[in-house]
């Protein structure tokens, strides 16, 4: 495990436009090492900002969005049309006004495509195996207030599958109760792990991930990046450190 980096930004607003600048520039500078970035997005409220941002700065930044691949950490099982999907996010915030390759956006399979959350678990993980690198240079997350990260909530006994890429999740206590998750091996397959958090109803979840918690109470204690875990977050979520 990489020992954490915190940032600090002053509200959700600039947390958002220091990450989508840095998510530009992280990625611009992996296509000048002469590899395709992989990159794993996520849901949520933070998500959702940070993806405007990423559109608002992308023009000008010199990335070629032709050779970005594009992953879910985590999905919601329901339809592909849906507002809930975080796949349906994250095209409207940035996806469609990006030059990005629709070949290189592999989105979990939704209701039309799976018959089952289970059966969208294994076709993704299938995917990853075909089309992922082996490692993502950037898994985003977002953290909800009792700790969960992606689609793995606390005493959840997906927390303690290792031999799965991806697994389904019911019952999850966040609606929609259907979700594709990976893994926790699977997420920490990355080189950077940055988790986006904002609001004081996540600062006692952001104290306990960064006093050693274990991960079965704060899923957010069990994740790192193999070179960098940066914790950004606004003032209010950063309150109990
Ligand atoms: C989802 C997520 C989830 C999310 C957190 C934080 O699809 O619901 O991927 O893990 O990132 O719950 O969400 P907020 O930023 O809205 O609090």
């Amino acid at each position: 495990m990489t020992v954490p980096r915190i940032e600090v930004h002053e509200d959700a607003a600039s947390l958002a436009t220091e990450v989508a600048g840095e998510l530009l520039t992280r990625l611009t500078s992996v296509q000048q090492t002469g590899r395709v970035p992989q990159i794993a997005l996520t849901g949520g409220s933070i998500a959702e900002a940070v993806h405007r941002e990423v559109a608002r700065l992308s023009p000008g930044s010199g990335l070629d969005w032709s050779q970005v691949v594009v992953w879910w950490g985590d999905e919601r099982f329901v339809a592909a049309d849906s507002s809930e999907r975080n796949a349906v996010q994250a095209r409207t915030a940035f996806l469609d006004a990006v030059p990005v390759d629709p070949g290189n956006v592999h989105e979990v399979p939704s209701t039309a495509h799976a018959g089952s959350v289970a059966d969208a678990a294994t076709a993704y993980e299938q995917a990853i195996r075909e089309h992922g690198a082996g490692v993502f240079d950037v898994v985003m997350l977002g953290v909800g207030p009792d700790g969960h990260v992606a689609s793995l909530f606390p005493g959840s006994p997906a927390l303690d599958v290792d031999d799965r890429i991806a697994v389904g999740v019911t019952h999850s206590p966040k609606p929609p109760p259907e979700r594709v998750s990976l893994t926790l091996p699977a997420l920490n397959r990355t080189r950077a792990t940055w988790l986006l958090v904002s609001g004081d109803e996540k600062a006692d979840a952001v104290a306990a991930a960064l006093g050693g918690a274990d991960v079965h109470d704060t899923p957010a204690a069990g994740v790192s990046g193999q070179d960098e875990t940066v914790w950004f977050l606004d003032r209010a979520a950063a309150s109990a450190l």
